[in-house]
């Protein structure tokens, strides 16, 4: 976790690292801080908590030159504090770094260090690299940095700047990702493109084990043994307006009623005339696909969710047997691969840790990796063997909301194209599944048009202690969702089951202060779901049900109800968790809390 970014040129440095800093804010918001080199000397600026109160500080600060680096921190090593925020520096001041990632072996280094006399400011594991470079600078610093980083275990991006040689960045990618911004007499460095999208959208991405030097003239990217390497210069198709909030209070507002139209485009690229599914950065072969007999889905949060719909697609379609993990745990699980085996990885940022890991696995076991990804030049896109981009456009809100519905609709096409393709599916049903996709963002629009309803919903219960959300079948991660989306948003615990699994322990739980938001749209397990529903009321349950618009059965059953328009069964998760996310939003609004921001998270997890 963890942003960073670097600017050399002639605008504002500090006003260009700030303008960085507020797009990579939900990588991790502990703290921020940035250094500048003015006049020949290192000045730094840091500050406990997010950016407004380092801002405040520059105010003051005033800080000039033409280089900086900047850092907003998710914590790991270090409680969130100004002595624990970056950048660090060296035992004189005149070398300063911002790193993302963990230093695995950052006790013995600093243990080392301090016996040859070196002097630690604070609890971080970055401090060590400051310090390893100082003691190899009188080489030059690109070599301290190469000689540094050669000691160091773990996974990092780094930034490094020095007063000895105030005309150049050096910055180097081991696991974490990094890319570098090209301008005219300026050159920028970030975490993710959304820090540079205002000035440049011609990049070139680092690969692990790449170190670029960037001076304002010239950027040159080397081997950790100094050998130049040609980098492609790659061109963002993201829009800075993107990455813009407009009227909306909060980004992820903003994200969930970008969805009818991000289905739309998915539809509109994919599904070309006579209902022909074209999935063309998949890179794998109709031969290949035909003879996969088993799929490994692997994925963390509301990917993970999204995998567990995805199951019901590819086993029903393409009958093909579907195994879903979380990655933590599938990457240690010493998982049963072989040649006829597809692992399909989720993933929005396409950097998260345990992914990559998990897919690294696969690979190591020889079966080919196809990643569902919302960014394109991530590192999860790049290791995989082909991609299905889910183009949901830069997803700001920690909360996943346009990149949970995007994955499902590639998901769906997938699953269809694979059962094409196993002829386990007729071109006649085929199609008449994609016609029901299609009406699908007409559909969401029309849920979202009722936002009020759902406004008056979270005021009736924002001040309850406790949610508990259930589904069945296909609904059933849906359920997950609604109280994954809840809780990390508004720190409200809350809790999603199998809506047939309830009874066998959960059920305790039931109280009359306690609402049971349950999903039963008019599917084949509606009965089974309309029993359970009849069990949690039978125990003093307050029920909140998302059903089918005309359903008064129902409604009979329910406290309240949110009506969803009529859908194929199959795709009604994509419609049945616009509400969902509509009620945590309003919910944590309502309680007062930076819903782009929650406590302890960051966007994009990058550390095991
Ligand atoms: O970028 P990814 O999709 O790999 O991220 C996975 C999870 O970290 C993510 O979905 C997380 O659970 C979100 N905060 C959920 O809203």
């Amino acid at each position: 976790m963890c942003g960073i970014v670097g600017y050399i040129g002639n605008k504002f440095v500090d006003s260009v690292l700030v303008v960085g800093l507020e797009r990579l804010e939900y990588r991790g918001y502990d703290s921020a801080g940035i250094a500048t080199i003015s006049s020949g000397e290192l000045f730094v600026c840091k500050k406990k908590g997010k950016l407004k109160a380092l801002n405040d500080c520059l105010k003051e600060a005033g800080l000039g030159g033409n280089i900086g680096i900047g850092h907003t921190r998710w914590a790991t090593h270090g409680e969130p504090s100004e002595i624990n925020a970056h950048p660090h520096t060296d035992c004189k001041n005149e070398i300063a770094v911002v790193h993302n990632g963990i230093i695995e072996n950052y006790q013995t280094l600093k243990e080392d260090l301090v016996a040859r006399g070196h002097f630690f400011k604070s609890e971080t594991d970055t401090e060590v690299i400051p310090h390893l470079i100082e003691e190899n600078i009188s080489e030059g610093l690109e070599t301290a940095v190469r000689k540094a980083v050669a000691k160091i275990k773990g996974s990092f991006s780094i930034c490094v700047i020095s007063e000895s040689e105030p005309d150049k960045i050096i910055t180097a990618k081991f696991g974490s990702p990094l890319v570098i911004g090209l301008g005219k007499n300026e050159n920028f460095i970030a975490s993710d493109v959304t820090a540079i999208l205002p000035h440049t959208k011609q990049v070139i991405v680092l690969n692990d084990g790449e170190i670029g030097i960037v001076s304002e003239e010239k950027i040159t990217v080397t081997t950790p043994w100094g050998d130049t390497i040609n980098k492609e210069v790659e061109t963002v198709s993201w829009k800075a307006e993107d990455i813009e909030k407009g009227n909306y209070q909060f980004f992820m507002q903003k994200e969930i009623f970008e969805q009818p139209k991000i289905i739309e485009t998915v539809i509109s690229k994919k599904v070309t005339a006579g209902n022909i599914i074209t999935l063309e950065e998949m890179n794998l072969s109709n031969n290949y696909l035909a003879k996969v007999k088993r799929i490994i889905i692997q994925a963390c949060g509301t990917s993970w969710h999204a995998g567990l719909i995805g199951k019901y697609w590819l086993e029903k379609y393409a009958h093909i047997h579907t195994e879903v993990d979380v990655s933590s745990e599938y990457r240690y699980r010493n998982p049963i691969a072989e040649g006829d085996t597809l692992m399909l990885a989720i993933s929005q940022s396409g950097e998260t840790a345990d992914t990559l890991a998990g897919i690294r696995e696969g690979k190591s076991k020889f079966i080919k990796v196809l990643s569902i990804v919302n960014v394109v030049k991530s590192t999860i896109a790049r290791e995989s063997d082909g991609i299905i981009p889910i183009m949901a456009g830069p997803e700001i809100g920690v909360a996943s909301t346009k990149a949970f519905t995007a994955q499902l609709t590639a998901l769906y096409l997938f699953a269809l194209q694979l059962g094409k393709l196993n002829y386990t599916i007729s071109d006649t049903e085929a199609k008449n599944k994609l016609e029901g996709l299609i009406e699908i963002p007409k559909i969401m629009n029309a849920v979202l048009k009722r936002q009020d309803e759902i406004i008056k919903l979270s005021e009736k219960y924002y001040q309850k202690k406790n949610f508990i959300f259930l589904g069945r079948g296909i609904n059933y991660p849906n359920a997950l969702e609604g109280a994954l989306k809840l809780k990390e948003i508004s720190y409200i615990h809350s809790t999603g089951y199998p809506a047939g699994e309830f009874k066998h322990g959960p059920i305790a739980l039931i109280c009359e202060d306690t609402p049971v938001i349950c999903l039963a749209p008019k599917d084949e397990l509606y009965i089974k779901m309309i029993s359970n529903i009849e069990e949690v009321k039978a125990r003093k349950g307050k029920i909140i049900s998302i059903a089918t618009q005309g359903d008064t059965r129902i409604q009979s059953l329910s406290e309240d109800v949110f009506f969803i328009p009529e859908c194929h069964e199959d795709i009604s998760p994509i419609v049945t968790v616009l509400p969902l996310q509509l009620l945590a939003y309003h919910i944590a609004v309502k309680l007062g809390f930076d819903v782009d921001k929650p406590r302890n998270l960051a966007k994009s997890v990058t550390v095991e």
